[in-house]
């Protein structure tokens, strides 16, 4: 088998390519990546030299890059993991997450329907769904909840989706889509609210919380993501898609203390500052489905993960260091100074 693994030098990418080159070692794995902001060719360090590997700087929008690829490699597999994906970056500035999840999709999709493919597999969110209220803890998002997007970010995620369906649809294109929650884990960039509080914590900076620190979120370690998707795209149906999340339902302040705990760091370093625009409460996943039909449950307990997270953040302090000594900083700047 060929896989084709788009944005794979960014978080959750490169967690996969790490665990379909260990899990399938007869197959060959290529990652296809801008390597904008968010990538980083020194996460793939582990496989680059592997035989069955092959990495490519491409866009997924330059239409011609990818054909070429798909000339050279014939793939059997395209797994899209390459977008966008910070909601207040979306916030800033909309318009890079509409070309690059929306155009970049179908510009994929063509390609593969061009060339022939066994298995499209788009990787969306649950954040397509909305939001649901604090006070209905009896609610979650099923496959059938319906699309009501809230960032420029979920939108461009579910525009793509509507996509992909429709390609399903009018060319017969073989998809699948999986919508998961949120995921952490190793080689998540310091933007996000995980290590991006880890960092800070480690370097005794504030803790910027937004708002009351109340919003929850559905968190799920990356590598039980990466199993879904290996599931899914072996075993999957066609044109169907699959909620992924393990019912670890937490308030961000709570995350926010127990990362204080396990470093040994005051509260006091908490700040609570200017909400997020349009903020999303609370997201939780249904994920009776994929049990039923493919029997995925996750692995790691959150006590575990998140030790083992921070543990990986401790250990490899080189590679989040020189992502946040860079541009990052300009960022920090503008998103955090006057919040
Ligand atoms: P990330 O920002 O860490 O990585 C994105 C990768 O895509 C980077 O390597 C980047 O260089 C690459 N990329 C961006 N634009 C590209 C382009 N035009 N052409 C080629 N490559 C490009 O993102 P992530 O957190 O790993 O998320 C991966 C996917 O999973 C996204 O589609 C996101 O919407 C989805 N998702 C993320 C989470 C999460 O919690 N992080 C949860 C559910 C779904
Ligand atoms: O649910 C899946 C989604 O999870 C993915 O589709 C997105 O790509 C991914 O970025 C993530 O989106 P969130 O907005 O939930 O993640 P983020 O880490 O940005 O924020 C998590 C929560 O923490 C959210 O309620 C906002 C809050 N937060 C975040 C940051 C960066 C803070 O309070 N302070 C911060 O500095």
């Amino acid at each position: 088998m060929v896989v084709i693994v788009t944005g794979g030098a960014g978080f959750i990418g490169s967690n996969f390519v790490f665990y379909m080159i260990e899990k399938h070692p007869d197959y060959r794995i290529i990652c296809l990546d801008k390597l904008t902001y968010a990538g980083n060719l020194s996460t793939l360090k582990p496989v680059i030299n592997n035989e069955n590997f092959r990495f490519v700087k491409a866009d997924i929008c330059d239409r011609n890059a990818v054909d070429k690829l798909f000339e050279e490699e014939h793939p059997d597999i395209v797994v899209n993991f390459a977008a966008e994906s910070h909601v207040d970056r979306s916030i800033e500035n909309p318009e890079v997450f509409l070309r690059t999840n929306i155009i970049g999709t179908e510009v994929l999709m063509d390609v593969c329907r061009k060339h022939g493919i066994k298995r499209y597999h788009q990787i969306s969110t649950d954040e397509v769904y909305g939001d649901l209220p604090l006070d209905r803890p009896d609610l979650f998002f099923t496959e059938n909840t319906p699309i009501h997007t809230s960032s420029p970010y979920s939108s461009s995620k579910a525009g793509a989706d509507l996509l992909v369906l429709a390609y399903y649809r009018t060319y017969g294109l073989p998809v699948t889509i999986s919508r998961c929650s949120n995921n952490y884990g190793p080689y998540h960039f310091p933007e996000k609210l995980i290590p991006l509080m880890i960092a800070n914590a480690l370097n005794d900076k504030p803790l910027p919380v937004y708002g009351e620190g109340i919003n929850v979120r559905d968190w799920l370690y990356v590598e039980d993501h990466c199993r879904a998707i290996d599931l899914i795209i072996h075993n999957g149906k066609e044109g169907e898609v699959y909620n992924v999340g393990g019912h670890n339902e937490m308030k961000n302040i709570d995350i926010v203390k127990l990362i204080c705990k396990e470093l040994n760091k005051p509260e006091s370093l908490i700040t609570y500052v200017t909400d997020r625009k349009g903020h999303d409460m609370r997201y939780a996943i249904d994920p009776t489905k994929i049990y039923n039909e493919l029997g995925w449950l996750p692995k790691t307990k959150f006590d575990d993960g998140i030790k083992k997270t921070i543990k990986w953040y401790l250990e490899n302090r080189e590679w989040w260091e020189d992502i946040i000594s860079g541009e990052y900083q300009n960022y920090y700047e503008k998103m955090y100074s006057e919040r």
